[in-house]
């Protein structure tokens, strides 16, 4: 891929935001096919009633991005219905697929971003900018892959976990102490059932401040992780950028003393409310807060953990001093007032639009190694440079050590340092279809070491709908298990089909030296883990509309069950392929299946497997840990 295909174009005055690596000469003028009004401070492009878009990773909706209005602007949202334009995640990646061309858009810009495709014209795309200070990328291309791959080599490759975290992880916010996370690995040690991690959620922590722990739960971390460690099990703690206001804190203290924390106007600290209570937020944008804050997790690593995630870094915001205040006078204001049925409304709108509130948003500054900037100009920067923060002090602190992280907010150049996983989504049918269609979205942007809350993190979990989402979900490389403190219990072996559980992440494990496999060679050639359909059978439109069908690596499709009750479904097979019925790793029916349309059969404990023509699928033998699989002597399935 030459550099050439790539056009840059600047408009205005761009605020840098790393998310490019490479070094690409400004293109004058107007990018080609783009009508772009600075005045109104939009770009648009036609887009005939053939074009497919895909892109911008984690939102809502299809793998088709086509038909709604997406906001790039990190949301703290546990809501990701399709009403919703913003999710955790920005990722400003198109690609406009018109089969025999293709063209990729990348929109280099940390501030909120609209792209109108197709919402208020059927056939005209828009992107729209508060402030149009923007480096727009422009990509042309044979194919969407192509596509990708230039996207990818402009913004750096993929981070690459270690092998360990492609196992099976348990994780609940409710476990509060040493001896829960023991009780969890008890219960899959008795069940029998594969598992290489168990998260500890914000409990560990004294009074949700970050980098300490609760002197009676966990009173010795690093006995507790080497005693976990030779069970083969990796303890991953939950990471918050809030800072918890308490005079005598390390954090806090050393954060006013340097100034590393978000200043408002008037440059005193912002103080917001998170989980600890009233938190200053560090300033991550700071290279010296970024390394001061990095700095801290050593506290973690040299207690023997090598894992963590990145949560609440939109950042969420649940009110600042000055929204809860502002809310009091205008409740006191309505209650001095005749109600009224539209004040039932007001009353509701008041208390229910403090959290993430735009105004908090534009409250606060960034020293951004010089340049004062409000953080509504680049808050999709923040969580970037926490992830960073982390990946650049793994890098110092622990040269050679390989560590897990994920974030729950990103922005493209996010995916260099660490993983997503795609936030509090619910226990619903709904939301295993949404991450079936997330995944080639992130895979496009580069966020390869990704999945959801398997199960779904909010409402409750029933068994068959648990057991749906982890036969997806083996296939995620981040495969996740977790849920919040008020729902259903969902640790696998505290369901009736144990036995089928075990045999499902058993196959997993069986699985794991392709998925590694193939993992690290999408990592490596800037290439994709899980793909559209239409992205590889080109020549078959049929493909650009199928949405619940995916290739996974080179050589295998897969077509998850995601409806309640479903006894079976249709499948389209592009091509002649191979299906296997896995049961279990070692229990598994073959058939041939013609080119066309098919329905499949799938009982409640069932994967399908479609192997492509000339491919074949390894098979490990049984694991119970990652390091126990003998990657050497495997079992091929051909094609
Ligand atoms: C946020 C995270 C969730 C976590 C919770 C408590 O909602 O997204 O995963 O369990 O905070 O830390």
């Amino acid at each position: 891929m030459s550099e050439t295909q790539i056009k840059k174009y600047t408009y205005g005055t761009p605020i840098p935001t790393d998310a490019v690596v490479m070094d690409i000469p400004v293109t004058a003028g107007d990018p080609a096919g783009w009508k772009v009004s600075k005045a109104d401070k939009t770009m648009t492009h036609a887009m005939s009633q053939d074009t497919v878009v895909y892109g911008l990773g984690e939102t809502v909706r299809g793998i088709n991005k086509r038909g709604w209005l997406y906001t790039s602007y990190n949301a703290d949202d546990p809501h990701h219905e399709e009403g919703k334009h913003s999710l955790y995640a920005s990722q400003n990646l198109l690609i406009l697929d018109d089969g025999d061309k293709c063209e990729g858009l990348f929109v280099d810009h940390p501030g909120r971003v609209n792209f109108d495709i197709g919402y208020t014209d059927m056939d005209v795309l828009t992107v729209s900018f508060e402030d149009m200070d923007a480096d727009i990328y422009v990509i042309e291309g044979d194919t969407p892959e192509t596509i990708v791959t230039a996207f990818r080599r402009l913004t750096g490759p993929s981070y690459i976990p270690p092998k360990w975290a492609f196992g099976y992880g348990q994780s609940r916010w409710g476990y509060k102490s040493a001896d829960d996370i023991r009780e969890v690995a008890r219960g899959y040690a008795e069940a029998d059932i594969p598992i290489d991690m168990i998260y500890m959620d914000i409990d560990y922590m004294d009074a949700y401040k970050v980098f300490t722990l609760d002197p009676e739960r966990f009173p010795d971390l690093p006995g507790f992780v080497s005693e976990m460690k030779e069970q083969g099990i990796h303890v991953i703690p939950n990471t918050d950028p809030g800072v918890k206001i308490e005079p005598g804190y390390d954090m806090y203290e050393e954060g006013i003393a340097g100034g590393y924390f978000c200043k408002k106007e008037n440059d005193e600290e912002l103080t917001a409310a998170v989980w600890p209570g009233k938190v200053h937020f560090p300033d991550f944008l700071n290279s010296e807060a970024r390394k001061w804050f990095g700095d801290k997790y050593k506290i973690m690593t040299d207690a023997g953990i090598d894992g963590f995630w990145n949560d609440m870094n939109e950042p969420a915001i649940f009110y600042t001093e000055e929204t809860l205040k502002k809310a009091f006078e205008d409740l006191d204001e309505l209650r001095a007032s005749e109600m009224g049925i539209q004040g039932f409304f007001t009353f509701k709108d008041i208390a229910g639009s403090i959290d993430n509130s735009p105004e908090d948003y534009r409250r606060f500054y960034h020293d951004y190694d010089g340049m004062r900037v409000c953080h509504d100009r680049v808050h999709n920067l923040y969580s970037f440079n926490m992830t960073k923060a982390a990946g650049e002090a793994f890098a110092r602190n622990n040269p050679g050590q390989e560590i897990l992280l994920f974030s729950r907010a990103s922005y493209t150049g996010a995916h260099r340092y660490g993983g997503v996983w795609i936030g509090d989504n619910m226990s619903w049918w709904s939301h295993l279809l949404l991450n079936i269609k997330q995944m080639p979205s992130l895979n496009m942007t580069g966020f390869l070491y990704s999945g959801a809350d398997t199960g779904g993190f909010g409402a409750d979990v029933t068994e068959d709908l648990m057991m749906r989402w982890v036969e997806f979900s083996m296939f995620t490389p981040l495969f996740r298990n977790h849920s919040a403190w008020d729902t259903r219990s969902q640790e696998l072996y505290r369901f009736k089909r144990i036995d089928d559980f075990r045999h499902l992440i058993e196959l997993r494990y069986a699985l794991i030296p392709y998925i590694y496999d193939q993992f690290v060679k999408a990592a490596r050639n800037d290439t994709m883990y899980i793909r559209p359909l239409a992205f590889v059978y080109r020549d078959d439109k049929r493909c650009r509309t199928i949405e619940d069908q995916l290739l996974v690596g080179d050589q295998i499709m897969i077509a998850p069950v995601y409806e309640q009750n479903a006894a079976g479904r249709y499948v389209y097979l592009p091509e002649g392929m191979k299906m296997l019925r896995f049961r279990a790793y070692d229990d598994y029916d073959e058939e041939d299946l013609t080119a066309g349309d098919h329905y499949v059969p799938v009982a409640l404990n069932e994967v399908l497997i479609f192997i492509r023509p000339g491919c074949r699928l390894p098979l490990a033998g049984p694991a119970k840990r990652v390091g126990e699989i003998d990657f050497e002597n495997l079992t091929y399935i051909q094609g």
